[in-house]
């Protein structure tokens, strides 16, 4: 197999301890480093002094990388990127007074995007989803997960799920799907959760069993599930296998993350109104804290995350964009890298592992966010000197290339 050999570059592993030998760096970071790829995975990366001669004799394929910084490809963890229509009005109505809550009570928000999406057909979802893909893509993105929950019936929550695989099949992007049945209470169910709780146990296995299935989320809040009805989702996720995450904590504090990782929950996502009881459970339970500042900007929430008490608890951190029509509007990982820190005071080192060693654990994938060997060779050329710029600019795309899986997209 061809071997491909990058030189003239600074590589931020995000690896943990020593590179190939050389002393531990904050981000993994290789100065005037190599990186040799074999087929899809990086089988060396290092100083380039260290390079071995006959490793480097083997490589037919040499590029320079012009002095460009290397990081792992982007993983954006938790978004809603299928669906139809938008919430530009609703947006009007919040800047007029309106809160979110109010808007989800009055039969707005989620359920009118429900509708729009149920209206669409399956090449206009694609239409739409493909421009916001392609956006997140032209930041350096490579794996993307896609919730449904927008369907909140059979064959339309089917309609996503398979909108969102062919996604993954048209583009050099990996993309995860997630079944969000119970994101919301769809309107013919009203006044009926527990019936409808009755049917995502229902749709549940049918997609599973489609292959559309990769793990399971559910909305634990006032607004949308109980602790004790999201439960049922999860036991029957687990039952089948499934990893399962929660939005939880996002606008209240349920309980939910706890409850989530009594059933190990990779991922606890939003999180503004954990308690520390909450934090402690995640942590026991090995469960990433995924944190959105879009939709804690987009929504002008006041309650910060408790960063301070995720850290002490030793709960990993990572950063999504939350992209969706009506809590956070955002194509950009690189603006929420900024907003991490900006609005909730995380390093740039931690922003960066956010979006990918800390994403792709989020996800469950043991085989990228970090540049080794043996990890998939997922990886972005940025015309920046040093990782923190990456999050200190604001609307910049500094992106040269993106490799992946071994070959430049
Ligand atoms: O992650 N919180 C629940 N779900 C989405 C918002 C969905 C919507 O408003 O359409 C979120 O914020
Ligand atoms: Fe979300």
């Amino acid at each position: 197999m061809t071997l491909k050999l990058w030189t003239h570059c600074n590589v931020a592993t995000l690896q943990a301890g020593t590179v190939a030998g050389a002393p531990a760096q904050p981000y993994g970071l290789v100065d005037d480093a190599a990186l040799v790829v074999e087929g899809a995975t990086v089988l060396w990366v290092g100083p380039r002094a260290q390079l071995p001669p006959q490793l480097e004799a083997r490589c037919t394929q040499r590029f320079d990388a012009g002095g460009a910084l290397i990081t792992p490809g982007l993983i954006d963890c938790h978004t809603h990127l299928v669906y139809g229509g938008d919430r530009a009005a609703e947006f009007e109505l919040r800047l007029n007074g309106a809160s979110y809550e109010d808007i989800a009570r009055s039969g707005g928000g989620i359920t009118s995007t429900v509708q729009a999406t149920r209206a669409a057909t399956p090449e206009a979802l694609t239409t739409q989803s493909t421009r916001r893909l392609k956006q997140l893509m032209a930041e350096g993105v490579t794996t993307v997960e896609i919730k449904s929950g927008y369907g909140l019936a059979l064959e339309q929550e089917r309609k996503c799920l398979q909108v969102a695989r062919g996604l993954g099949q048209r583009h050099a992007v990996d993309i995860r799907t997630t079944f969000l049945g119970a994101h919301a209470l769809p309107p013919e169910f009203a006044g009926r959760a527990d019936d409808y709780i009755d049917l995502v146990l229902l749709m549940l296995p049918a997609l599973h069993g489609e292959g559309l299935v990769d793990a399971v989320d559910a909305f634990c809040e006032r607004i949308a599930f109980s602790p004790a009805q999201t439960a049922r989702v999860f036991a029957a996720a687990r039952a089948l296998g499934l990893p399962v995450k929660l939005h939880a904590e996002q606008l209240s504090d349920s309980g939910g993350a706890a409850m989530a990782a009594g059933f190990a929950a990779t991922s606890c996502d939003h999180l503004e109104w954990l308690s520390d009881a909450g934090a402690a459970a995640m942590a026991a339970a090995g469960s990433v804290a995924v944190l959105l500042p879009g939709a804690f900007y987009f929504l002008r929430e006041t309650k910060l995350p408790p960063v301070e008490i995720l850290r002490r608890h030793g709960v990993p951190i990572a950063i999504s964009t939350d992209s969706n029509p009506g809590s956070s509007p955002c194509t950009s990982l690189l603006l929420m890298l900024n907003m991490a820190c900006t609005l909730f005071r995380l390093t740039p080192e931690e922003a960066l592992a956010g979006v990918t060693r800390v994403a792709a654990q989020a996800l469950g994938l043991k085989d990228r966010g970090v540049l080794a060997p043996g990890m998939r060779a997922d990886f972005v050329l940025w015309d920046v000197q040093r990782p923190a710029q990456l999050a200190y600019a604001l609307g910049a795309n500094p992106a040269i290339q993106t490799i992946f899986n071994g070959e430049a997209r």
